[in-house]
């Protein structure tokens, strides 16, 4: 067994788990966060996404105990008090969603992508979401959903930008 000390989206978590357990069946199963999917459970689809420091990751191949003190983000953890996260409300302004099983994924690499890269080119999105599957849609309407969440963050950026500068002036 191994004592674990995590921070899912924003809370500090400690808990007793197997040495094998997988950060997927902790996060559904320990934490009943079932919004990160399983699919294929292999690495291939995406479903299982959350983003671990900063990076996406899927949680299928990775162990819970490998995430020792370290901070993970799952799709749960992305609404705020002042309502859904720009990737969520492009998805949904955007009709980018289905059957929304790979939904969740694909929002947490998005949201990786702009939190590193605001202003990302289409290859760049493409690349971002290169690992997970959709079986519903074709992908325009969700590389269209990311570009629309990168003009609402850059533009809110810019608007702060503006107001420290009025303050300064
Ligand atoms: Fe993890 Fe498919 S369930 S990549
Ligand atoms: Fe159904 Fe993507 S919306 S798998």
């Amino acid at each position: 067994m191994f004592n674990l000390k995590i921070n899912v989206n924003s809370e500090w978590i400690e808990r007793e788990i197997p040495d094998g357990l997988r950060l997927l069946d902790f996060l559904r199963n320990d934490l009943g966060l079932t919004g990160t999917k399983e699919g294929c459970g292999e690495g291939e689809c995406g479903a299982c996404t959350v983003i671990l420091e900063g990076r996406a990751v899927d949680s299928c191949l990775i162990l819970a105990a490998q995430c020792h003190e370290k901070h993970v983000i799952t799709i749960e953890g992305l609404e705020s008090e002042d309502g859904l996260d720009p990737v969520q409300q492009a998805f949904l302004d955007n009709g980018a969603v289905q059957c929304g099983f790979c939904i969740p994924g694909m929002v947490l690499s998005s949201k990786a992508l702009l939190d590193a890269n605001p202003k990302p080119s289409d290859d760049e999105i493409k690349d971002a979401v290169s690992g997970n599957l959709c079986r519903c849609t074709g992908y325009d309407k969700i590389l269209s959903s990311v570009k629309l969440a990168s003009e609402i963050i850059t533009s809110e950026t810019d608007e702060e930008e503006d107001q420290s500068d009025k303050a300064g002036e």
